[in-house]
């Protein structure tokens, strides 16, 4: 019985969760829209069942919550404010907001501040992250982004070199590592084949 409340209300949570996040990222054009932010969320669920002893609750809000507010366009700090205020208006217990908002906060790179060391829940959930700008998914994502911002595609594909061939040596977990391989393969086949198409138009 009490398993069975407990339950209904981690649904309840996550469903509000994820309303509010659709809501929020409405006509978000940055990389960060929702369909990013649900196969972040799929692939950190399938992640934490294969690796185990994380708290999935933990996982699925952060996924949720983890590009609600991107530092790069609103501050450092913006993105765990916002994620806390929601979760306290649902009144989430504060262990689970800290732990949310700790991961929320440092799971994406920022350039001269320290890497503060991540819990396994925010291990999973960077690593969910960086897949999806890997791979077919990772290719769109890139020349959607440069697209954005009316560059070539000439310079869509430096951001390979920048990032996204870099990627696969940055996993945490082994699940992941295992994904990666796959999804980095994929995009040196794709380079392989985008410069021979354009060898072929000279
Ligand atoms: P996230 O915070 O979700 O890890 P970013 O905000 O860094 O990702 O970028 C969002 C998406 O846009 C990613 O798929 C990333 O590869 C892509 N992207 C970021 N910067 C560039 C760039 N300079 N050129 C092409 N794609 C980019
Ligand atoms: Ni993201």
């Amino acid at each position: 019985m009490t398993i069975e409340v407990t339950n209904t209300t981690i649904t309840d949570t996550i469903r509000r969760t994820e309303q509010f996040v659709k809501a929020k990222l409405e006509g978000e054009n940055s990389g960060h829209d929702w369909g990013h932010i649900d196969r972040v969320r799929r692939l950190a669920m399938k992640i934490a069942k294969e690796e185990k002893s994380a708290n999935t609750t933990i996982i699925e809000l952060a996924a949720l919550l983890h590009d609600i507010a991107d530092w790069k366009f609103h501050g450092d700090g913006a993105g765990q404010r916002e994620a806390r205020k929601w979760l306290e208006s649902i009144f989430i217990d504060e262990t689970t907001i800290a732990s949310v908002c700790d991961i929320v906060q440092n799971i994406s790179f920022k350039k001269n501040a320290p890497q503060v060391p991540l819990s396994i829940e925010g291990k999973i959930v960077q690593d969910a992250d960086r897949l999806d700008a890997m791979g077919a998914i990772g290719v769109a994502r890139a020349f959607a982004y440069g697209g954005n911002r009316g560059r070539d595609m000439k310079e869509s594909v430096q951001h390979f070199y920048e990032k996204l061939l870099l990627l696969k040596d940055r996993m945490n977990t082994n699940t992941a590592k295992k994904l990666a391989a796959k999804r980095h393969q994929f995009m040196l086949d794709y380079l392989k084949q985008f410069y021979g198409e354009t060898k072929e138009e000279d």
